[in-house]
């Protein structure tokens, strides 16, 4: 088979940027396809195609522009990713896209593979909603099946009194999951890649910390991980990406809980708990990424230094007060603020975690609240 040179990724925002910028050094090249237009921040890395109606040429003229695709992203018409498949390969698979983009097919899943959940159930209607209450107790979490991203798409029920309120802001986006809800520790993720002949290389655990919904930022390793709850983790996503024969990385959210871990949620691509991996780890998620559809072996995942990631959600400090602290790394994504809008991020590594939290605090300081709050102990 000839080489393969040119990677098309379905979605150009700060995800596609990020597999672009590591694919470059590689000597590969990427197109995307990105309705939205030529403003998006993967329009530094590669040609911007596609429209809105996905018409024969537009898919006509993205399938010719590369060898190999991607997503960036599991919200996308399924039927325009076929409509590629048929003709070349697309990696993670359909099965992957599948089944990530409905949070009960995915708590359905994890089922199959044994891997413990939030007791949930689905609902379609004011009576199931009611019927979930009293089964699951209070509180609940009532989430939208599809589409939810960065907390949209969900309501806690805190008492009976929230009921109507719930049904009024997500009813008529049925079908919801409703699950009980987790007083957790803490929030982790886990990342792994596999490649094309099934080898897999998984990174540390991550400590997620989120703000209304939103990663604020994340550890690599989370802090105080047992070696047991290390290897859980491995059994999960390695479980997972067997079962869906998963090519490139796969992302699984974890609640971890007095009992163990529990799956909240995954994701067929790089994400944001694993940004801290470009500077922090020996191969990065975005260039293992591209590895695994390339064909290409896999990277180290390993993380020699504890490394903090920290997101820029609405504003964007100063780029200079960010440099002034030695070891700050600032990615920014081309985007105009917004609140509640991903804008970039810093990574930062030390030899401690304790040194960590140190540097974290210095960068506090250059941050509008409430992002430099969510960083104080
Ligand atoms: N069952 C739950 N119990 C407690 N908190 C939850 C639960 N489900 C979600 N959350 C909180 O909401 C955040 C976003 O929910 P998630 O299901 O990951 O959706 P998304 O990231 O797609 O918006 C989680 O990271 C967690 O902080
Ligand atoms: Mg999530």
């Amino acid at each position: 088979m000839s080489p393969r040179h040119h990677l098309g990724v379905f979605g150009g925002g700060q995800l596609g940027r990020m597999l672009g910028l590591a694919a470059a050094p590689l000597g590969l090249s990427c197109s995307f396809y990105e309705p939205s237009g030529a403003e998006c921040p993967a329009a530094l890395l590669g040609p911007i195609l596609g429209d809105q109606k996905h018409s024969p040429e537009a898919v006509h003229a993205f399938l010719d522009s590369a060898d190999v695709f991607t997503y960036e992203f599991e919200n996308i018409d399924v039927g325009l990713v076929e409509r590629i498949a048929r003709h070349k390969p697309v990696y993670p698979g359909l099965e992957s896209l599948r089944l990530t983009q409905n949070r009960l097919y995915e708590k359905s899943l994890f089922a199959e593979l044994s891997i413990p959940t939030a007791t949930w159930l689905a609902v379609n209607s004011l009576a199931e909603l009611k019927t979930a209450t009293s089964a699951l107790g209070l509180p609940l979490v009532l989430k939208t099946t599809t589409q939810g991203y960065d907390g949209k798409g969900q309501f806690i029920l805190r008492s009976t009194g929230d009921l109507m309120d719930a049904w009024q802001h997500l009813g008529t986006s049925s079908p919801l999951i409703a699950e009980q809800f987790i007083a957790f520790r803490r929030e982790m993720s886990i990342i792994a890649v596999r490649d094309q002949q099934g080898n897999t290389a998984t990174y540390p655990l991550t400590e997620n910390i989120h703000l209304k919904g939103i990663l604020s930022h994340s550890l690599t390793p989370a802090p105080e991980v047992t070696l047991s709850t290390q290897q859980t983790a491995n059994r999960y996503i390695d479980s997972l990406l067997t079962r869906l024969n998963h090519v490139g990385v796969l992302t699984l959210e974890l609640f971890e809980t007095d009992n163990g871990l529990l799956a909240n949620e995954m994701a067929p691509r790089v994400h944001n708990s694993g940004h801290w991996s470009i500077e922090g780890a020996l191969c990065s998620q975005f260039e293992n990424h591209v590895r695994a559809v390339l064909g290409l072996p896999l990277g180290a995942t390993s993380c020699p230094r504890p490394t903090a990631m920290i997101n820029l959600i609405g504003q964007i400090p100063e780029r200079a007060d960010i440099l002034s602290i030695p070891g700050a790394h600032l990615h920014l994504y081309g985007k105009s603020p917004r609140p509640g809008r991903k804008l970039g991020h810093i990574t930062l590594s030390a030899d401690s975690h304790a040194e960590l939290n140190q540097l974290m605090l210095d960068i506090a300081r250059h941050l509008p609240n409430p992002m430099a709050l969510s960083l104080r102990p």
